[in-house]
């Protein structure tokens, strides 16, 4: 039971065992707020404690455990389980987001991106979206059954930019993981703020045409940098210029090789795009 609801969450061992503890904690606390209020109004235990006493403690609860997850550095992860749990109560539909993954490469971003939302309730991965037939993320693709469309330049930038197959596939948010082509206005005009992409390096420093994969490597490392990240941000008309949503650096030593650093941006990657994803979807 604790492994399927720690999958559901897809939280580490340690995070489950904060959230157990907020709930433990949230709702003991909750219990002696909710008898210490009402010993303050002297009443027996009869119907009209227990009349005030559930309503009293369906408003508590949520306070409680939404305090109890700040010490405990869990507030983001209650914020969005109330949320779910008071759309539910209401009836409310939740709202699926559909994504489609675009990369030219061999697609290990997307791989981290699959793996994460295997299980969730509300984020789906439901296409792959490739210009290179023999690109690795196709194999992914095929290994987790996620559908796939190849893409040509006639149609992408000459044509409809492929917006309607997007649609039939119900595709609500692009990720570009890897993407090399540029994205055409027609595919940002149809999904305004709902393509991001990620940059192997600090933006606005080594952005533009023809910084990618080994290229920005060589030239952070050309520049004598001490330092380098990964830069997460929406996908305008402007090669690398969108709005960034997160950065995150590593260090760069002075005996670095490309390949090296590559590596170290990789593995900052892969921890941090499927978190940002999904707190910028559960945060919509
Ligand atoms: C990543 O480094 C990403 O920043 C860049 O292309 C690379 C893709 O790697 N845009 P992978 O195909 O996800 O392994």
């Amino acid at each position: 039971m604790f492994n399927r609801l720690k999958e559901k969450w897809n939280v580490s061992w340690l995070q489950f065992t904060l959230i157990f503890c907020t709930f433990a904690l949230g709702g003991s606390s909750c219990a002696r707020l909710g008898s210490y209020f009402l010993n303050l109004l002297n009443l027996e235990k009869s119907l009209l404690y227990y009349i005030i006493y559930i309503p009293l403690i369906t408003i508590l609860w949520p306070a409680c455990v939404l305090l109890i997850s700040i010490p405990l550095g869990q507030f983001s992860f209650f914020k969005n389980y109330l949320q779910r749990v008071w759309s539910k109560m209401k009836g409310e539909k939740q709202n699926i987001h559909y994504l489609a993954i675009f990369a030219s490469g061999a697609g290990s971003n997307a791989a981290k991106i699959i793996e994460r939302f295997k299980n969730h309730s509300t984020i789906k991965v439901c296409l792959i979206v490739s210009n290179k037939k023999e690109a690795g993320v196709l194999k992914i693709a095929e290994q987790n059954q996620i559908p796939t469309l190849i893409i040509e330049k006639e149609q992408f930038f000459s044509g409809d930019a492929y917006v309607a197959a997007l649609q039939k596939h119900k595709v609500s948010f692009i990720v570009l993981a890897g993407f090399l082509w540029k994205v055409p206005e027609k595919l940002i005009t149809a999904f305004p703020n709902k393509i991001i992409n990620i940059h192997p390096a600090l933006l606005p420093k080594y952005g533009g045409k023809g910084m990618y994969g080994h290229f920005v490597h060589e030239a952070v490392i050309e520049h004598k940098e001490k330092e380098s990240g990964i830069t997460i941000h929406y996908v305008n008309e402007k090669y690398d210029e969108g709005k960034h949503i997160f950065q995150a650096t590593c260090h760069v030593e002075a005996t670095d090789t490309p390949e090296q650093l590559a590596e170290k941006i990789h593995l900052l990657e892969h921890r941090h795009f499927p978190e940002q994803i999904e707190k910028l979807l559960t945060d919509i």
